[in-house]
């Protein structure tokens, strides 16, 4: 009994350590997160690609403390924006560039044009579909294994990281709806397309919990019918609205489907892109416009000077909201207590989560240390 108890001591002590180390002292609120996904949060994956979304020259990153870096916004893109939330003091540093950079905190393989289709967005060039990334994910964890000393303590310490994936955009804007390049929408029916993405994409998913991910922060889609690329005579484009709106709600019940699975301890919520908190900010007076001047894709004309009032404008180029409006995302994704907005709780909480299950385990522990152990 005595023996047991110094174990379960040393236990505590050790846990109690770890705790603190890791969420009273430390500065982050998760130690590590990999971003998957398109130019919403590409912070310059494409810029030495053959491709032409590209967003690394001016007027682009006009707001951003190192001037434009291939974020396709004036100034940060809202994962930018959750991570400083979460309280890292840097960027998550694109897989292009990781020079000098700490991996084990996360990468950015996101990248503009990218779908979970690996032909999404080939009429722009060369791309990193949602499949590439998770193969440019495997090479960053054998790095991980080798920082911290074996593959089984990396994915020991990639458990613990978030996963957010926002993804799906261009497999509608420059897949689906471009049948002038793609066949899809004579293939599938939009019902059955969103089917099709979203058993690709769980695959995907598969890939990323094989090399330890647990903790997964999925996004579904914007109005995509009402970026002002899509608004003609004054009104959104409403097959886009609505075809984007199937996937998300068979994203969101894939999230539902994915928690229930008793076999797998991962986690997963679904962030809400059209919900009405966010559509309710206030301060934002054109909405269906540009702050910069167009090219051919929507976006920013380089070198011309874009509109001086960004913070009342929801986007920034044809397709692509302003640093103001990521601001309004992030926060309402972060803590909103909105019903619709995050499923089933909001990052916060999803971070917090496991905290509080320790914490509760410390009280417990405390007020009645010998129930833990009680029927060795
Ligand atoms: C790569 O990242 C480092 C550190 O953030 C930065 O100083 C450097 O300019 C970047 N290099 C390129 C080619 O973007
Ligand atoms: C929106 O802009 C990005 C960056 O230029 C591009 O990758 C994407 O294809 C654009 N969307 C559409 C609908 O063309
Ligand atoms: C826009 O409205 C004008 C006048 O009502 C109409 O002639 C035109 O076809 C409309 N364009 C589109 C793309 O709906
Ligand atoms: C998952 O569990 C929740 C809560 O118990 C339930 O409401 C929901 O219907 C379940 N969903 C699926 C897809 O099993
Ligand atoms: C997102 O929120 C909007 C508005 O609150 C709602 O109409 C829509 O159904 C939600 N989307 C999903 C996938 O739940
Ligand atoms: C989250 O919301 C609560 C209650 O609305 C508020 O007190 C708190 O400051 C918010 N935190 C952040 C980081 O926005």
């Amino acid at each position: 009994m005595y023996y047991e108890s110094k174990i379960w001591l040393a236990l505590f002590l050790l846990f109690v350590a770890n705790y603190n180390q890791n969420y009273v002292h430390g500065e982050s609120k998760v130690p590590c997160v990999f971003i998957f996904g398109d130019s919403l949060s590409d912070s310059g994956n494409n810029n030495n690609l053959a491709t032409n979304a590209k967003s690394n020259f001016k007027p682009y990153g006009i707001d951003f403390p190192a001037g434009p870096t291939g974020r396709f916004t004036n100034g940060r893109t809202t994962i930018d924006i959750i991570t400083q939330i979460l309280g890292f003091e840097n960027f998550i540093p694109p897989f292009a560039n990781t020079s000098g950079s700490d991996i084990l905190k996360g990468v950015n393989y996101a990248a503009g044009a990218a779908g979970i289709r690996e032909e999404t967005g080939r009429n722009r060039g060369a791309h990193i579909s949602l499949g590439l990334q998770l193969e440019n994910h495997r090479v960053i964890v054998t790095q991980i294994a080798s920082k911290l000393g074996g593959i089984k303590k990396a994915k020991e310490y990639l458990s613990k990281c978030l996963y957010y994936v926002n993804i799906g955009s261009n497999d509608y804007l420059n897949n689906y709806f471009l049948p002038e390049y793609y066949s899809t929408s004579t293939i599938y029916t939009p019902n059955q397309y969103a089917e099709a993405l979203i058993q690709e994409l769980t695959l995907n998913l598969q890939g990323l919990q094989d090399v330890g991910a647990r903790k997964y922060v999925l996004a579904g889609l914007g109005s995509l019918g009402c970026i002002p690329l899509r608004i003609s005579n004054g009104s959104c484009f409403e097959p886009l609205n609505s075809a984007s709106l199937i996937f998300s709600e068979k994203l969101k019940s894939l999230v539902d489907h994915l928690n229930n699975k008793t076999s797998s301890n991962s986690k997963f919520i679904f962030l809400n892109s059209t919900t009405n908190a966010v559509i309710d900010a206030k301060g934002f007076t054109v909405t269906t416009d540009a702050c910069c001047a167009s090219g051919l894709y929507g976006e920013c004309i380089r070198d011309r000077r874009p509109c001086a009032n960004r913070r009342e404008y929801v986007f920034w180029d044809e397709n692509h909201t302003t640093d103001a409006w990521n601001i309004v995302t992030a926060t309402v994704f972060y803590n909103s207590s909105y019903p619709d907005s995050t499923y089933p709780m909001n990052i916060k909480q999803f971070v917090e989560q496991d905290i509080k299950m320790e914490s509760e385990f410390i009280k417990e522990f405390i007020s009645e240390p010998g129930r833990l152990y009680a029927d060795e």
